[in-house]
């Protein structure tokens, strides 16, 4: 079928958080049109629930190595040190810019900017806003710059299908499904020059996790039927403290920042013992994996379905002011962390891999790039550091408009626009596909929970829906698990945020990247 509707534009950009708006604020500054189109409303992404904050060299003592050192220790081997280069010395000029489109840090009482510390980092380089609400704050000033441009045009309720190509292969323009619509009439086509992914993550393949409804993986899922190289899938980040609550009746957790573990709370199982301290030099501090596996080993031995987060004598006064976002949410619960211990357990929180780029952003096919927790540029290994998710939006965006600014073809006719899916899945199958990978492919895996969850995956994908927002998003994450658990079976050790209980240590065969592929019947 024809698209119902056509637009052509400089640069389509895919997704509205901190990777997609600052890639559209500086594209405008190469004086490109852009078209940012998003799935549901500018705002509900991840990057406004981000609560620890930026990490970014910005104290005289502290150094963009030192920075590069924590990055790839986290990273346990898979880092790729350029980009890490790359990160670590552009994030503070890009938080400076960040500020001057309008973004309020939190700062000290002789105007510097406050920064704090989490997991992984060796010195105080976190900027925050707000207390604990840093990405909405960030979300609300790029907003806020992007409504102040006209030659933005901003497309809510559009969920991205496809990759339109050209006759040389190049990317020339995205597919739409307008959400809501079930009809021809509900799809569209957005023609440009270049298409930039910043669709964010995939953590909603899980049970539990902290990022929001919308990261059903939609530009992973793109990638791999369009035949772009993905890689690093199996490196999904468990965070090891998402609220629990038994009131709480969805798949997203409210997070419970590391940076509050950062400014002294302490872990403790159900007899008030702290269980990190001797299992790594920083405790509490220790890599997101590190502390995930702690938790995950006392629950498992216990039975629990969580431990605690003591944050008592911190003091009421200090929590307050420092963590409003999460004392709003923990007493909204009935919990006072004033007075209480916090019950905690880990979640899904971020993909580490994604759609393989360059230095630039450029992905495997010509005019495509990616951005954001969407894309693996190298930065994060096989387990992201702390509050290095936001900066590599910002550190990248620029990159890409740059990359683009020096480089446009003119806008090419796409091969084909056909718009009829091979299949797609039945929405009812999420919460199924949500409880097989939190099963076997979750915090811990093994070749049998493996193989369970993929034999699961295959039986789901054989229902079927008309295809509808919802209907893709089904069919988005079923792609991305199944690439997820081919990977995760293929590396038989134990790295980062990939567990296995059957390879339980790191292997240096396996210090290398997987590639992820999708099988020839469209996602199977
Ligand atoms: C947190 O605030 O604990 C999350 C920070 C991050 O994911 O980098």
């Amino acid at each position: 079928a024809e698209p119902g509707w056509t637009e052509t534009t400089d640069v389509v950009v895919v997704g509205s958080g901190i990777a997609g708006l600052t890639a559209a604020l500086h594209l405008r500054e190469q004086g490109l049109h852009v078209t940012v189109v998003t799935k549901v409303n500018i705002d509900d992404g991840s990057t406004r629930w981000a609560q620890g904050g930026i990490a970014a060299v910005l104290d005289p003592l502290d150094s963009p190595q030192a920075h590069a050192y924590d990055t790839e220790i986290a990273g346990v081997g898979l880092c790729d040190p350029a980009a890490v280069k790359a990160l670590v010395e552009e994030g503070p000029a890009r938080v400076r810019e960040l500020i001057r489109r309008g973004a309020e840090f939190d700062r000290n009482p002789d105007g510097s900017l406050m920064l704090t510390r989490e997991g992984g980092h060796r010195a105080d380089r976190i900027v925050h806003a707000g207390g604990d609400a840093t990405g909405a704050e960030v979300q609300r000033a790029l907003h806020a710059a992007v409504r102040r441009d006209p030659w933005i045009r901003l497309v809510e309720h559009a969920l991205v299908l496809d990759l339109l190509r050209a006759a040389d292969g190049r990317a020339c323009g995205i597919t739409l499904h307008v959400l809501g619509e079930g009809s021809e009439d509900g799809v569209g086509a957005v023609l440009a020059r270049a298409v930039v992914l910043a669709t964010g993550g995939m953590g909603q393949i899980f049970s539990s996790t902290t990022n929001p409804s919308v990261s059903t993986g939609d530009g992973v899922a793109l990638a791999l039927r369009a035949g772009a190289e993905v890689t690093d899938v199996e490196f999904v980040q468990f965070h090891p403290t998402s609220f629990v609550t038994s009131g709480l009746n969805s798949v997203q957790r409210p997070l419970i920042s590391e940076a509050l573990r950062g400014e002294g709370a302490h872990l403790v199982d159900e007899n008030g013992e702290r269980f990190m301290v001797g299992q790594h030099e920083l405790a509490e501090l220790a890599p997101r994996d590190v502390v995930a596996k702690g938790i995950y080993r006392v629950l498992r031995a216990t039975g629990a379905d969580h431990v605690y987060l003591d944050a008592r004598h911190l003091g009421k006064e200090f929590l307050e002011h420092r963590f409003p976002t999460i004392m709003a949410s923990t007493r909204g619960a009935g919990v006072d962390p004033a007075t209480e211990l916090i019950p905690v357990a880990p979640a899904a929180h971020y993909a580490s891999g994604g759609v393989r780029t360059d230095l630039h952003g450029r992905t495997t096919i010509p005019g495509l790039y990616a951005c954001g927790e969407v894309a693996c540029t190298g930065v994060h290994g096989a387990n992201r550091l702390a509050s290095n998710s936001l900066l590599e939006g910002l550190v990248f965006a620029k990159r890409i408009a740059d990359d683009i600014g020096r480089d446009l073809p003119a806008q090419a006719e796409p091969v084909r626009m056909n718009m009829t899916p091979a299949w797609v899945a039945d929405p009812a199958i999420r919460p199924e596909v949500q409880r097989a990978m939190t099963r076997g492919a979750g915090v811990l895996r093994s070749a049998d929970s493996l193989d369970t969850a993929g034999k699961e995956l295959s039986r789901l994908a054989e229902s079927r829906s008309t295809p509808n927002t919802a209907a893709w998003e089904a069919t988005n994450l079923l792609t991305v698990s199944a690439a997820l658990v081919a990977s995760a079976r293929s590396r038989r050790e134990t790295r980062g945020c990939h567990w296995r209980e059957d390879y339980p240590t790191a292997a240096d065969e396996w210090r290398g990247h997987l590639l992820n592929s999708i099988a020839a019947d469209g996602g199977m």
